[in-house]
């Protein structure tokens, strides 16, 4: 048993990737914590450095732990490969620089978590690359963003903080009209509620962080590769297409075809960005990763709960959750995430900034903390936290006005979630 593709989530959760470690039987997947792998002979090593036999090197490139973690995500979201990375913002830089140059840009939702805003819209600037942030719900704006230049469409799938859903399908018509990957973070649905290579994304990449570690522990990040976009159609991406100098000459998608993507990560990307998971963050994502499923259920159940209180409470002004049926993203939770719209919302409350303050200082199950998709309630006030750094716009534009708290509904019992608030808003709006 490993990766048959048709056993159920449930179980390719627990199993994908992993067997009993062949040197000692271990059942669980040991935390493989060494820095080096001796050789067979000199042939050996030369084999696996011209990548003519795939094998471990050294852990800055290759680790089995981190092996077993990558194949299972990949698995889960139905991609060839995938490569772990240390963190969700390390994985987002992963998957561009394959594509991107001087001079090159992206297409970007305007509807981001706001630590990715800034990193789009200051921090590449310095490799010479920009973004085009866009209301991806108009397509119209994205078919009219993308120019000459463009090597990649970015968005999250259930948008983080408001939970907002895109429509994958009708943003990869539109990449794929123009011959440029879609790239989804599918951190805030994970596999088990959304699979954006169903809907035609190219890459999809994750902060294992939240939902997949699921407990809070390590950070960590993932770029799963679709194995199903043609690097060769065009002269965009000749890194992938063309002999690539920081390889001896090695044509990628030549060479490993579906996996060129996987494989370019690996030798170029891991090897000289050296964002590598560690062994360690890997063995505790894969203790989370086995109860996936579980934790959505529970997760998406209480956020109905919550939101549905939530809105008809009159000490709030909205909620933004897909989930409910006065949400304008709610048909499309069919669709794109046909088990539910998540566990992430933001609620506007009555009384402003003031009130969201007092609101997150009396909460008393809920831990006011940047995260989210921990099996503990979160509430953060994004505004004076995550997305801190953007200018009013930018945090109106991402659903992240001074008025707003973004909660991460847990798996606590959903009536002890619904009393908390309770009794924390009749504090705040006193
Ligand atoms: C949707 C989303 N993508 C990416 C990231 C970045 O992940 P990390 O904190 O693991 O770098 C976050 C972090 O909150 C996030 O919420």
């Amino acid at each position: 048993m490993s990766d048959d593709p048709t056993y159920g989530f449930d179980t390719l959760q627990i199993h994908a990737g992993a067997k009993p470690d062949p040197a000692t039987g271990a059942r669980q997947t040991p935390i493989y914590q060494t820095t080096a792998y001796v050789f067979r002979d000199a042939d050996h090593a030369a084999a696996l450095f011209n990548l003519q036999e795939v094998g471990y090197i050294y852990s800055r490139l290759t680790n089995p732990t981190v092996a077993v973690l990558a194949e299972r995500i990949a698995t889960l979201e139905g991609g060839v490969g995938a490569v772990c990375c240390s963190s969700g913002h390390a994985a987002q830089i992963m998957a561009l620089f394959p594509l991107m140059g001087p001079g090159l840009n992206i297409v970007a939702s305007s509807r981001l978590y706001g630590g990715t805003v800034t990193q789009f819209s200051q921090t590449i600037k310095r490799f010479g690359w920009s973004a085009k942030f866009v209301d991806f719900d108009d397509h119209e704006a994205v078919k009219a963003a993308i120019d000459d230049n463009t090597r990649a469409v970015f968005c999250e799938a259930i948008a983080n903080p408001g939970g907002h859903i895109t429509d994958l399908d009708a943003i990869s018509a539109i990449s794929d009209a123009a011959g440029v990957p879609l790239i989804v973070d599918n951190t805030s649905a994970t596999p088990y509620l959304c699979r954006p290579i169903e809907h035609g994304a190219t890459l999809v990449v994750h902060s294992t962080t939240k939902y997949l570690t699921g407990n809070g522990t390590v950070t960590g990040g993932c770029v799963v590769d679709s194995g199903k976009f043609d690097w060769s159609a065009n002269d965009k991406f000749p890194s992938m297409s063309q002999p690539e100098p920081a390889y001896h000459g090695l044509k990628f998608a030549e060479t490993f075809g579906p996996l060129a993507f996987t494989f370019h990560s690996i030798a170029i990307g891991l090897r000289d960005l050296g964002m590598t998971m560690n062994p360690q963050a890997a063995h505790y994502t894969l203790m989370g990763i086995e109860t996936l499923s579980l934790r959505m259920e529970r997760h998406v159940e209480n956020a109905v709960k919550v939101a549905t209180w939530l809105e008809n409470d009159p000490r709030v002004d909205y909620v933004t959750y897909a989930g409910l049926p006065s949400s304008p993203y709610n048909k499309l939770v069919p669709k794109i995430c046909p088990k539910g719209a998540g566990a992430l919302f933001t609620v506007a409350v009555k009384g402003g900034y003031d009130s969201c303050v007092k609101l997150v200082d009396n909460l008393e199950i809920f831990s006011h903390v940047a995260n989210l998709g921990d099996t503990r309630s979160l509430i953060i006030h994004s505004a004076s936290t995550t997305h801190r750094q953007l200018t009013t716009e930018q945090q109106e534009a991402a659903g992240a006005g001074p008025n707003i708290v973004r909660l991460s509904i847990g798996t606590e019992d959903a009536d002890d979630i619904i009393a908390d608030l309770d009794q924390a808003l009749a504090k705040a709006t006193a």
